[in-house]
């Protein structure tokens, strides 16, 4: 019966599609903006090895239980919920969850598309030779009046949420499967060749021992939520946008495989970053620690003092704009898909709503910057654009992650989870189902409870 089940925005050409898409969606700013900022605020190797075990224990299982959903509802996260629901006799409010990931996908996108907007600037930057032969204080004080200028991170943010609103009004064929298929291939070997410059930096190994050498003394209850977090926010769970891509895939494919090549793929890519990124920093004395504006006031310092640094520059964040700009994508496909499915618009006329309403949500990170990042605006220290980081990445996907969980393990009868697997091997399913029924949901609470001081 499942077999017959087709969404009516259309499917993928292929599993192959999916997983490009899939990537797309999961490697983005995650993955070489915030991968290495996070973990030099958070001490480096044990957050690493946090994150890394997360991935694996947690971000894995889960992933497979979106696509599984959002292939068996065939619909998008709000209405596949509900029809699950109603499918396994359990209540309708379980479309709250995919409810609260449409929210958390607006919430995101509107701090996303005002940092993709820095990289969309910096493209112009790097390759005008802005860099060339500017020292550490001066890249540093050119980032410092970049985001003190509110004009230009809006004229930025603007143009790059019209981008993302163009690919989505395209369509899952047209748009996402198109932008996606060149994007990837590009990003993968420009990275590779960033790895190339930081290996002749001379640090190589002082950034190696960064990243992989754990010391858990450094690591605190709150660093252990943010390394959670991050692992639903690379890959993009907890909130519908795998769900939504799932609900695309054709139904012979199979979905242990597809996800396994897709985290693998994402990991590869934040680990790249941080080898490009960590031996440069310490080649020039920067700090790991310095925040979300990490990538863009270091390694354009790098950018300006290498032979073709320009090129390399402009090469760099054009990668980075790329990222973003297939991962942001999927950040509104769920409210997309549900308006046309429940409201009967229009592709483009949903992706218009979703993008101005977006828009205004960011003008909030984009003030964050400026004239809102005195001690006066902030709660608990933290501006709007830390707020609104911190309840998406570290509440409210994890929390998604965990219902998902729930849901797949506890509410489905295992006999459909199987079905819709099609695993070819019993102790697959049955490694899922223990992963997804015990450990996912105890190994979120207890971090939570953890970073509350709980525990
Ligand atoms: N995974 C993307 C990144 O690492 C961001 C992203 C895209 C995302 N879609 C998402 C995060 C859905 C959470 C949920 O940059």
């Amino acid at each position: 019966m499942a077999e017959k089940r087709e969404s009516i925005h259309g499917q993928w050409s292929s599993r192959w599609a999916f997983i490009l898409a899939a990537t797309g969606s999961a490697v983005g700013l995650g993955n070489i903006w915030k991968f290495p900022y996070i973990t030099g605020e958070n001490g480096g190797g044990a957050f690493v090895a946090v994150y890394l075990i997360c991935i694996l224990l947690i971000g894995i299982p889960i992933m497979m239980a979106e696509v599984m959903l959002g292939r068996r509802g065939r619909r998008s996260p709000i209405n596949a919920m509900r029809h699950l629901a109603s499918e396994e006799g359990a209540s309708p409010h379980w479309k709250y969850l995919g409810w609260a990931g449409v929210i958390a996908g607006f919430l995101i996108l509107s701090y996303y598309s005002v940092i993709a907007g820095w990289a969309l600037a910096y493209i112009f930057r790097a390759a005008s030779g802005s860099f060339v032969g500017v020292g550490a204080e001066g890249i540093g004080t050119m980032f410092g009046h970049f985001i003190g200028d509110p004009e230009a991170l809006i004229a930025w943010h603007t143009l790059f949420m019209v981008m993302t609103m163009v690919v989505v009004a395209r369509g899952v064929r047209g748009g996402l499967e198109a932008a996606v298929r060149f994007l990837m291939p590009g990003l993968f070997i420009l990275l590779i060749v960033m790895v190339g410059y930081a290996l002749n930096t001379g640090h190589f190994n002082e950034g190696l021992a960064f990243l992989f050498t754990p010391n858990f003394d450094k690591l605190t209850g709150n660093g252990l939520l943010i390394a959670m977090g991050h692992a639903f926010f690379t890959l993009s769970l907890g909130m519908g946008a795998i769900m939504v891509y799932g609900s695309y895939l054709p139904s012979k494919a199979s979905i242990t495989k597809t996800v396994v090549i897709i985290a693998a793929a994402d990991t590869l890519v934040a680990l790249l970053a941080g080898m490009a990124i960590f031996p440069i920093v310490f080649a020039y004395g920067l700090e790991p620690g310095s925040g979300p504006g990490l990538i863009f006031q270091t390694l354009p310092i790098a950018f300006g003092q290498m032979p073709g640094g320009v090129l390399f520059g402009t090469f760099f964040f054009i990668l980075l704009l790329f990222a973003a700009w297939s991962s942001s994508i999927s950040l509104v496909e769920p409210a997309v898909a549900w308006l046309i499915e429940n409201h009967g618009m229009t592709r483009k006329s949903a992706a218009i709503w979703c993008g101005v309403i977006t828009w205004f949500v960011g003008l909030g990170t984009v003030f964050s910057f400026n004239y809102l990042s005195g001690e006066e605006f902030r709660l608990f220290g933290k501006t709007f654009f830390d707020l609104l980081d911190f309840l998406t990445s570290n509440v409210m996907l994890p929390l998604g992650g965990l219902l998902i969980a729930v849901f797949s393990a506890w509410i489905m009868r295992p006999e459909d989870a199987r079905e819709e697997m099609r695993m070819g091997y019993p102790k697959a399913f049955a490694l899922w189902h223990f992963l997804v029924r015990y450990v996912t949901p105890i190994g979120v609470s207890v971090v939570f409870l953890r970073a509350i001081g709980a525990i």
